[in-house]
């Protein structure tokens, strides 16, 4: 299985606990929450705080996107971005409750956080283009805007949902992981 835990001739001897997120990733996710509620929290006004934090989040995405090029393995796309046969395998085994541990995010997770950071992008831009001469008022973007904000809440449902069942799991606790960055080798 590639890139799951384990793996290859330089893999780390299981039991021993290796930092797996860098200080950009944490940070940046943490900070990426934040941003993201706050934009969702005051769509109702002040629209200067929600115009702000809209902007914050995508700032955050397009550094997240860079970064899973130049950052260090575990962020890089290619770590956690897999094919449709292995991620239906891997969903196929998450269902059956015996899924196959991975030091970086699963194939699944994966796919999750592609969608989380298109989305975020999809609703900030059409955010940003309202405040716009050409599209102020236009009713296709703000349903564009609602509908991919609303689409954003229901993605991190499940994203919020898939970490905690993965956590209870297989035994790990992955929100603590994303504080201190740190993960054991099976
Ligand atoms: C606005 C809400 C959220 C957004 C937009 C979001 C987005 C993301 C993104 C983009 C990643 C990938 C991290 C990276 O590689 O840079 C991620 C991973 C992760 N998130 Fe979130 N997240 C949200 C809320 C949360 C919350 C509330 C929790 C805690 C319960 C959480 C826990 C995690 C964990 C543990 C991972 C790593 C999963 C793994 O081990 O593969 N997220 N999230
Ligand atoms: C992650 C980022 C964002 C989220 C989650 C978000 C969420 C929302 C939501 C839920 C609404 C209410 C939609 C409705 O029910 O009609 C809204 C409205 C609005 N947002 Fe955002 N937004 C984000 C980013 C932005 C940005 C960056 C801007 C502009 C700079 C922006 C400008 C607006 C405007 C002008 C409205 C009012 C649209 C109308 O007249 O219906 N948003 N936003």
């Amino acid at each position: 299985m590639i890139g799951a835990a384990g793996d290859g001739a330089d893999a780390p001897t299981a039991g021993v606990r290796v930092k797996v997120w860098d200080p950009f990733v944490r940070l940046g996710h943490w900070a990426l929450v934040a941003s993201t509620l706050t934009a969702w929290l005051t769509h109702e006004g002040p629209p200067a705080l929600h115009d702000r934090a809209g902007y914050l989040a995508l700032g955050i995405v397009v550094l997240r996107v860079l970064w899973g090029f130049i950052g260090p393995p575990h962020s890089r796309f290619k770590d956690f971005v897999r094919g449709v046969e292995e991620t239906t395998r891997y969903a196929r085994a998450w269902l059956r409750g015996d899924a196959p541990h991975y030091l970086g995010h699963n194939p699944l997770g994966g796919w999750m956080i592609l969608a989380l950071l298109a989305t975020i992008a999809t609703t900030s831009v059409t955010g940003w283009l309202l405040t716009t001469d050409w599209f102020w008022g236009s009713a296709i973007v703000e349903s564009l805007h609602a509908f991919s904000a609303r689409f954003l809440l229901f993605l991190i449902v499940f994203h919020v949902g898939g970490v905690l069942l993965t956590s209870w799991r297989g035994g790990e606790n992955l929100v603590a992981a994303m504080i201190h960055g740190k993960k054991r080798v099976r």
